[in-house]
């Protein structure tokens, strides 16, 4: 079962069946709402995207020139945990090694091929360290493609051992992980990915972690195997889903790129506005789905700056209405005007209207249509009061059945927030 939800109005064949209840650690990870996910590997010094020794048929010995000159003296765990939790995000995922195989872990002999061995440091301690300190969940991303490692080509057994052992390291050696991302199984869709050994021993080690596996971006929502805990929307918009007869209630994320590379690409001009990021960031919400925004440090590890100011601004957004973002769920059986999104926590209800005009603004090219009468249709509960959440504004209402209807009035002139929230207090 996928996503063959059935609209609203039609009939639902599975009606009648029940709709597990999701686990608690997977109620927890739909509250972190918002995610950084984090690209970074010797890739990240050419520029050209995580991709780039595939895509450009680099030789495998150029493409190892890179092991030599690694140097991340820009890579700053710190500050990028204090960036992430500045742009709301409630959980970071740094990819702990890519398809190219290299660690920014110690691979305690396992081989040679990661970051102590390159620069004299485990990047992954050092981002562990930097978690904790900003109280962002951990999250590792893991390749399990790997262009690299011999037997990935040759002996399979032998890599699914070696793929399980990096993984222990993972599990062991850093404290409380709260999610391993895998991504790469698609790659080999004939193959027994041993998934539940690997997920076995993860459980063993840790068994609070999300375990997330990515389906990929030509198989958006697909469930995987029972042990993972939500399925991914890679770059798409994520969809109510419909778990009636599930065996298992599983979360929903979708990851996206900052422009259109995940490892940074130095000719990639197509980047995202703080607009794209928080209308993105309110698709997943109205879905009960996480958004995890991505950034591709640059070579040495330094975050680029265009990225730093755009996560800052989407930081400001979330800050106006915490609750809403992460704590409010989709109440499906509330319907706003088209666009807008109803959330609900116990009594309160928030409406995300887009679109809200500029007050005096409409001589202006851009002042927007769409303010005035907004119509809440449902069993909202007996509305006691309502009011703007990023002023205080009280508006006014009124509430004929299971019909709301209030003014929703204007930003003050010098503000446009993307969408302008809305709280509802019910009795
Ligand atoms: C795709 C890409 C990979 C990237 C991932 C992120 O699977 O192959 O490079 O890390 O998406 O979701």
């Amino acid at each position: 079962m996928t996503d063959d939800f059935v609209q609203d109005g039609a009939v639902d064949p599975r009606a009648a069946l029940i709709e597990p209840q999701a686990l608690p650690r997977v109620q927890a990870f739909e509250g972190l709402g918002f995610g950084l996910f984090v690209h970074f590997g010797l890739y990240s010094q050419l520029g050209q995207g995580e991709w780039v020794w595939y895509h450009h048929q680099m030789d495998r010995e150029k493409y190892l020139e890179l092991f030599a000159s690694f140097d991340p003296k820009g890579f700053d765990a710190d500050a990028l945990c204090a960036l992430a939790a500045e742009a709301g995000c409630r959980y970071i995922c740094l990819t702990t090694r890519h398809h190219e195989g290299f660690s920014l872990y110690d691979t305690r002999g396992l081989n040679d091929y990661d970051a102590p061995h390159a620069c004299g440091r485990d990047l992954i301690a050092e981002y562990s360290a930097a978690c904790e300190k900003h109280g962002l969940k951990k999250f590792f991303y893991h390749t399990t493609l790997d262009w690299w490692h011999p037997d990935f080509d040759g002996n399979w057994d032998a890599y699914q051992q070696y793929l399980r052992d990096s993984v222990k390291i993972l599990c062991t050696q850093y404290g409380r992980v709260d999610g391993l991302w895998f991504d790469g199984n698609w790659a080999r869709k004939d193959r027994d990915w041993q998934e539940d050994a690997l997920y076995g021993m993860i459980r063993s080690h840790q068994p609070e972690a999300i375990i997330v596996n990515n389906s990929s971006i030509g198989a958006k929502g697909a469930e995987g195997h029972p042990d993972t805990d939500a399925v991914t929307f890679e770059q798409g918009a994520p969809s109510r889903r419909n778990q009636r007869g599930a065996a298992k209630y599983r979360a929903a994320e979708m990851c996206d790129t900052m422009n259109s590379h995940w490892g940074v690409g130095a000719h990639d001009l197509s980047h995202k506005a703080p607009e794209d990021i928080i209308r993105n960031l309110v698709a997943c919400r109205a879905v009960g789905g996480n958004l995890l925004m991505n950034l591709g440090p640059l070579g040495d590890g330094s975050i680029p700056g265009y990225e730093r100011e755009v996560l800052k601004l989407v930081g400001r957004w979330c800050q106006i209405c915490p609750s809403a973002v992460y704590d409010a769920r989709p109440d499906w059986s509330l319907t706003g005007r088209g666009g807008s999104v109803l959330l609900r926590q116990g009594s309160t209800v928030y409406h995300f209207v887009p679109q809200v005009r500029i007050k005096g603004n409409t001589h202006l090219a851009n002042g927007e249509p769409g303010d005035g009468l907004q119509t809440i249709a449902g069993p909202l509960g007996r509305v006691s009061a309502m009011r703007w959440a990023d002023n205080g504004e009280p508006l006014s209402f009124t509430q004929d059945g299971e019909r709301l209807v209030y003014s929703a009035t204007p930003y003050p002139y010098g503000s446009q927030l993307i969408y302008r929230i809305a709280i509802i207090e019910t009795a």
